[in-house]
């Protein structure tokens, strides 16, 4: 984190740069210039991929998604077979590429680590591919919803946004509250290994249980008035999951949230949010399209 604090917050400048200046011609879409922006260009820089792909892998990221939905359409899984075709030949030929030039980028430090681990070099590259997958897949969306959902809940709460002007120590735990106010992500599946008991109730071996991380993040016995969205609440949440899947990117997605959230409140106070957001129509995976605001 420490060696990528730098350009993540250098990235933040550059979109709030051109977010004040699209500001002065009307109403803007927070989400798709800076929301969706700012976790591409952080993932992309740290695989080292080509900005110019960006564009591309941001759309795919958004189709592939739908596998992981509750009640997926026909039509959204055929959405997501293609992308995952396409995502698949991509990350394939970028562990390709790294074999023949490898550099200082994770995915070659990967490479030499499973090479030293494991003699069959295929199965090395098929284990590098899929957790480059997996890092990518992980990353750009679910970052993209708790930036625009902060700036949403924030703007909800001004005495709030006013508070944290002069306590901007506390922007990590406003940013806490955000991912348990409103997780990105609603849904963790598990497939129960055995037959168990879980909280008095009887699980079958191989069910698929399905933990609802929304409920889990209100749940009264938890957490005090859990309807009441509090900055100032030290929240222990479910957002990233826990256990052996815990998140692996939590803390560049903090990282992000917070350095976006101090730089929006030096550069610009007088930012509204003009419509409530217009949501993706989705359960497991909440994605706002669209977030309008105004004023600098
Ligand atoms: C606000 C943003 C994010 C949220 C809400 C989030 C949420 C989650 C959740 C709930 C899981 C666990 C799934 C499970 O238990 O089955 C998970 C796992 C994971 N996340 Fe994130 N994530 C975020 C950002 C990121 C970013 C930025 C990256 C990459 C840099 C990332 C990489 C991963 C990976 C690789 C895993 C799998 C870990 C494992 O299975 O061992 N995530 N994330």
């Amino acid at each position: 984190m420490a060696s990528i604090t730098h350009s993540i917050e250098a990235h933040a400048e550059r979109l709030l740069d051109r977010l004040t200046d699209e500001l002065r011609d009307g109403p803007v879409d927070f989400s798709s210039l800076v929301s969706e922006e700012l976790p591409m260009r952080s993932i992309g820089e740290w695989l080292q991929l080509p900005p110019s792909d960006y564009p591309l892998l941001l759309a795919l990221a958004h189709d592939q998604v739908f596998t992981q939905e509750l009640l997926p359409s026909a039509s959204q899984l055929a959405l997501s077979d293609t992308a995952t075709v396409q995502l698949e030949f991509y990350f394939r030929a970028l562990v390709q590429e790294r074999r023949k030039f490898p550099g200082d980028d994770p995915v070659s430090k990967w490479l030499r680590t499973w090479d030293e681990l494991e003699a069959d070099r295929e199965a090395v590259d098929e284990t590098v591919y899929l957790l480059a997958l997996l890092v990518f897949l992980a990353a750009p969306e679910t970052t993209a919803t708790l930036l625009s959902s902060m700036v949403w809940l924030l703007s909800e709460h001004p005495r709030q946004l006013g508070w944290l002007r002069v306590h901007e120590e506390c922007i990590p735990d406003a940013v806490e509250e955000v991912l348990r106010y409103d997780s990105p992500n609603h849904i963790i599946s598990r497939i129960a290994p055995d037959d168990l008991t879980i909280g008095g109730t009887r699980i079958e071996k191989d069910r698929m249980v399905h933990l609802m991380v929304g409920v889990a993040n209100h749940d009264p016995a938890h957490f005090v008035d859990p309807e009441v969205f509090d900055v100032r609440r030290k929240a222990s949440h479910l957002s990233f999951s826990g256990g052996i899947h815990y998140c692996l990117g939590a803390p560049l997605a903090r990282l992000e949230a917070s350095t976006l959230l101090s730089a929006l409140l030096r550069r610009l106070p007088g930012l509204q949010v003009a419509a409530p957001p217009v949501y993706a129509p989705r359960v497991g995976f909440r994605r706002i399209v669209e977030l309008r605001v105004v004023g600098t």
